[in-house]
């Protein structure tokens, strides 16, 4: 599997470096999910390997709305991927940034604060947990 490609079974939205096209094209499906900053996924539910997460970029995941990063080799972080300005899902990963292309927020990928945009307030963390190969939900 590339970076770049999308899954329909989990409808994982791959984003990352070299990836910006594939998540560019996605943005209006993923817009239409938003409008519930609820993220729901029962503890200990495979989001994800930790292969799926590129580098400096990171996934999101429609479904569940999420978004994993991996700001830095081996660091995984994850947040809501429920944009705080007016609620669609937010639309890539990319140069530790997670952007909403929507109207332009976009957030630390690391930390979830907001770096630029409308967006009010920072995306809210999520607590995961990586066994293995896998990332789960904590
Ligand atoms: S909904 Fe994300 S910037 Fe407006």
């Amino acid at each position: 599997m590339s970076i770049g490609e999308v899954r329909a079974s989990r409808r994982i939205v791959f984003s990352g470096l070299g990836a910006l096209g594939v998540a560019a094209a996605l943005a209006g499906c993923a817009g239409s999910n938003g409008g519930s900053t609820k993220t729901k996924v029962s503890a200990g539910t495979e989001l994800a390997t930790t292969a799926e997460v590129p580098v400096g970029g990171g996934i999101i995941l429609a479904d569940q709305k999420l978004v994993i990063t991996q700001p830095t080799a081996g660091t995984y972080d994850a947040f809501s991927a429920v944009c705080t300005h007016q609620g669609l899902l937010v639309t890539s990963v990319e140069d530790g940034t997670i952007r909403c292309a929507n109207h332009g927020s976009a957030y630390s990928a690391t930390t979830g604060e907001v770096e630029g945009g409308p967006a009010p307030s920072a995306l809210a963390k999520v607590e995961i947990k990586v066994d293995g190969d896998k990332i789960l939900a904590a």
